[in-house]
């Protein structure tokens, strides 16, 4: 505003060196009531809105006794938090509180008139859609919330420049409310958020938190509290300008056990306090993708969509859908363990990483008769084994020794280490030659008449071997 002031003086004292009324009055006039007082009033409005705060026209109104007086109490302290996201009136002087009070008003007022919930979903994962597990499980979500009516923007922070906060605190000093910084979070996501009845934090976990794309969002949201600080509840919190929008937490992780979420879950609690709506924590969220386990990680997103339906329509996540979410994939978690350690050791090995193992369609390469029981699992076709009855032994010797057995029935396969009573078919091969054959590094046909391995029994199992066990094979 000064810089548009000076613009309009500096040609006022131009024109006036030309002697005459028309270039010393008419025209300085006309510039300072054209174009000044319009510019005076109708700039802070502009830039206001801009940043989503409200007007100086919402706030005079506001301020105006009668509708102080008729305005409903507002619902204060949706947010708990630590210094940073804070709740609820006791704390700092009067004027403080009562300019906090016409902020959150005016606040409420907006997200009231709004009949139709407005969601932001922000998605932290470094990874694109295919690979991220974040984005699988967000993406379920929003359809979940978008089909329960709710209005979802998905904002991938991949592809948005978040700059890290500064520490200046300029936005508590010299332009309360703005950050400093220009980027797409001071010119359009934090203006969204502010606006939002409810923020989706999606977020892979990394060292048992959330990722450094999430936690610098997180930071940056500094300008919606003031800098002062007052006690409640034997915690310091520093007082809102706006009500920020209601949380839900949305976490993947490498790991199987649940408990892995401990560290996030807390300071998510601790973080968003009362407006967290719910937390959507998927362990094991590497192995969802695997063809074998095709019909859990259906029902795990089918789930994650009644999530979405169940937050729009009651602000929260039954514990039955929560349990379906968070089912186990692929076995118990030592069998997990024991198959990621196969994938990992096969990876290294065929030196490709997890993307190029998926495209391509390498089986993790079993190290014991343990995994390479699991694998036989995992891989079986209950499709093609339909009407079959048989039970296959395998008897290893070289790199790992010892007997296993497979028996399938009614479309069922059942493992076990040891020899059967009654094999329809035995193989009798060096681990290693098997292993080639079944990760596909060598032609099973090839290897049996070089007689590099030998059987004994029904021949066509043997022929069969590959559409029997072979669901997971692109
Ligand atoms: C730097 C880094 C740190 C990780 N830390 C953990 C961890 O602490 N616990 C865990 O279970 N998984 C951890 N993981 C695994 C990721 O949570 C897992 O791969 C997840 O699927 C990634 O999500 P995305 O597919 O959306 O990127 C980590 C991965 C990376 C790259």
């Amino acid at each position: 505003m000064t810089f548009a002031w000076a613009g309009i003086f500096a040609g006022c004292i131009v024109l006036s060196l030309y002697p005459s009324v028309v270039t010393r009055a008419i025209i300085p006039l006309s510039l300072i009531i054209g174009i000044g007082l319009p510019f005076n009033f109708l700039f802070p409005d502009y830039y206001l809105r801009r940043f989503g705060l409200p007007t100086m026209a919402e706030l005079r109104k506001f301020r105006s006794p009668a509708v102080h007086d008729s305005a409903s109490p507002p619902t204060r302290g949706a947010v708990a938090g630590p210094a940073v996201i804070t709740s609820e009136a006791s704390g700092p002087s009067r004027p403080l509180e009562e300019a906090r009070g016409d902020a959150e008003r005016i606040t409420l007022t907006q997200r009231e008139r709004r009949t139709i919930m407005k969601v932001i979903a922000l998605n932290s994962s470094a990874r694109g859609e295919g690979t991220s597990k974040t984005r699988l499980m967000l993406d379920a979500l929003v359809k979940g919330m978008r089909e329960a009516g709710a209005e979802v923007e998905t904002i991938h922070l991949r592809d948005k420049k978040v700059k890290n906060c500064i520490g200046c605190f300029t936005c508590w000093t010299k332009t309360p409310g703005v950050c400093v910084q220009k980027d797409d979070m001071t010119n359009e996501i934090f203006p969204k958020w502010l606006e939002a009845d409810i923020c989706v934090y999606a977020t892979p976990l990394y060292h048992y938190t959330v990722n450094a794309e999430m936690k610098a969002f997180i930071e940056r949201t500094l300008p919606v509290v003031e800098p002062f600080m007052y006690r409640k509840d034997d915690r310091t919190h520093h007082p809102l300008r706006r009500n920020p929008p209601k949380a839900v937490v949305l976490s993947v992780a490498g790991f199987p056990e649940p408990s892995v979420f401990d560290q996030l879950t807390s300071y998510a609690n601790f973080l968003f306090g009362k407006s967290l709506l719910a937390e959507i924590y998927r362990p094991a969220a590497e192995s969802m993708t695997q063809p074998q386990v095709a019909d859990t990680m259906n029902d795990i997103l089918d789930a994650t969509a009644q999530a979405g339906r169940e937050l729009v329509q009651s602000r929260k996540v039954s514990d039955a859908t929560l349990g379906r979410i968070t089912q186990p994939i692929g076995g118990d978690y030592d069998s997990h363990a024991r198959m990621a350690n196969a994938f990992w050791k096969t990876c290294m090995s065929e030196g490709a990483s997890p993307r190029e193992f998926g495209e391509k369609g390498l089986i993790p390469r079993p190290d014991s008769i343990d995994t390479f029981l699991m694998i036989m699992s995992a891989g079986f076709n209950p499709q093609s084994a339909a009407g079959t009855t048989a039970v296959l032994q395998f008897n290893f010797s070289g790199e790992v020794e010892g007997s296993c057995h497979v028996s399938i029935e009614n479309g069922k396969i059942v493992t076990k280490e040891g020899p059967a009573t009654k094999p329809d078919l035995v193989v009798e091969s060096p681990f290693e030659i098997w292993m080639d054959i079944l990760t596909g590094k060598a032609d099973g046909q090839a290897m049996f008449m070089q007689q590099k391995y030998k059987t004994v029994g029904d021949l066509t199992l043997l022929l069969r071997m590959k559409d029997l066990f072979g669901k997971g094979k692109k």
